[in-house]
């Protein structure tokens, strides 16, 4: 990839995305599952660019949304409203109705309060709701504990019991109409048994609302599949799709799933330059011109990402922390990483940087937001513009006296 050129084209800091490679990892999960029914629910929060979902869209993904900012992303997109999941704990009324006016595949619901209030708009609209329970399925999937979800102490999704109640209620309603279940315990998982294990006791449940004449279409696994940001090991989809079909024998639901990070995580390159080196005492800083605010995984999470400077590989390496200009500790991309020297307006690349990159991101200190390009078929195009100044008080000025 020339960087070099695309920094001189697009200045920095750049979020480049590699879309062909978001084909490729799509193609990868989507025929794991070919040997069943299934729809590829492209999680859109982890790459909201709607260039990417169109990508996606294109492909013939849905997306699974968790405000209606992304179901109305997603639409302009051009993701078809049959293939549109709306999750997440705390939707707002405005939100509810109008992902059912926009007839949307599913809601999924979280909690027994929310299951009332979505009756309720349902029923102000004379509409019937299709809706999905998230059940908990208090399993450790062994990942960060800030993107651990599938465990009671998490807020997300009820319990088997609860779950079971709101079907019935759901079931027994002339506004709501039942078609799915979920679960998603985790993001960036690198284990096959806490997903079998989830996959399983849902499965089960499933059998359970069958004899109660409960019958589901859809079967809906969540996201999760972890990527290679080091040398962690990671789940291939042959395996991940198998040891869920293993769990439905018998059961001829529809798989929806929801992947984020495998479609885009190493698809994306977060592109800076170096604005200074410097040493306090034997600990060495290089300054780039990228910080939190652009990339916030390394300070939240601890994350590690790749770090090279670009075209400089071959000079003596020496221990270094990359930091940004932000005004605080915290602000760091890589520690401990080892680089050459380098200087001013020199490049480094930051690795796997096209899930939870740009999206996280803030205008914290003032800081403008980075560009966007995809690469496609050897051509690059501009899919967001750098943000200015002016954009960033746009919203504040008229109040100035
Ligand atoms: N479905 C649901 C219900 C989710 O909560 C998530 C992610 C996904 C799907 C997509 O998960 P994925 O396939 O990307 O693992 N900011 C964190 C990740 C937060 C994930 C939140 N939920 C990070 O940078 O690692």
């Amino acid at each position: 990839m020339d960087f070099k050129a695309l920094a001189n084209k697009y200045n920095t800091p750049l979020y480049i995305y590699d879309l062909d490679y978001m084909s490729v990892q799509y193609e990868k999960l989507k025929s794991a599952f070919k040997a069943h029914s299934s729809i590829m629910a492209y999680a859109v929060k982890a790459n909201s660019n709607l260039s990417v979902i169109k990508h996606f869209a294109d492909l013939g993904s849905g997306a699974d949304c968790v405000s209606i900012g992304e179901v109305r992303r997603a639409i302009l997109a051009g993701v078809p409203p049959y293939k549109i999941l709306f999750s997440g704990v705390g939707k707002k009324d405005d939100e509810i109705k109008e992902a059912i006016e926009t007839d949307i595949l599913y809601i999924n619901v979280e909690s027994e309060a929310e299951l009332n209030r979505v009756e309720a708009i349902a029923k102000e609209l004379n509409k019937r709701c299709r809706i999905s329970i998230r059940v908990n399925p208090n399993i450790d999937p062994k990942t960060h504990p800030y993107i651990s979800t599938g465990l009671h102490e998490n807020k997300f999704g009820v319990e088997i019991a609860t779950a079971k109640r709101m079907y019935i209620k759901s079931k027994n309603s002339d506004n709501l109409d039942p078609v799915g279940i979920h679960f998603h315990i985790g993001s960036q998982l690198t284990e096959l048994k806490p997903i079998y294990e989830a996959s399983e006791i849902v499965a089960d449940m499933l059998r359970s609302l069958q004899a109660i004449d409960i019958e589901l279409k859809f079967f809906d696994i969540g996201g999760g599949l972890g990527v290679q940001y080091d040398d962690e090991t990671t789940i291939t989809p042959y395996d991940y799709a198998q040891a869920i079909l293993s769990t439905l024998k018998g059961l001829e639901l529809t798989i929806i799933c929801e992947p984020g990070r495998f479609l885009t995580a190493n698809a994306g390159y977060f592109l800076t330059k170096v604005l200074y080196e410097k040493k306090n005492g034997e600990k060495r800083f290089v300054i780039v011109d990228g910080a939190m605010n652009d990339l916030l995984r390394p300070s939240l999470y601890n994350a590690y990402h790749k770090i090279e400077a670009v075209s400089k590989n071959d000079g003596e390496k020496s221990k270094a922390d990359v930091v940004g200009p932000v005004c605080e500790s915290g602000d760091f991309i890589a520690k401990d990483c080892f680089l050459p020297s380098l200087e001013h307006n020199d490049l480094v690349v930051v690795h796997s940087a096209g899930a939870y990159g740009f999206g996280m991101g803030s205008n914290y200190n003032t800081r403008a937001r980075s560009a966007e390009v995809a690469l496609k078929n050897g051509d690059d195009r501009l899919i967001r513009k750098r943000e200015s100044f002016d954009d960033l008080i746009a919203l504040e000025k008229e109040f100035l006296d």
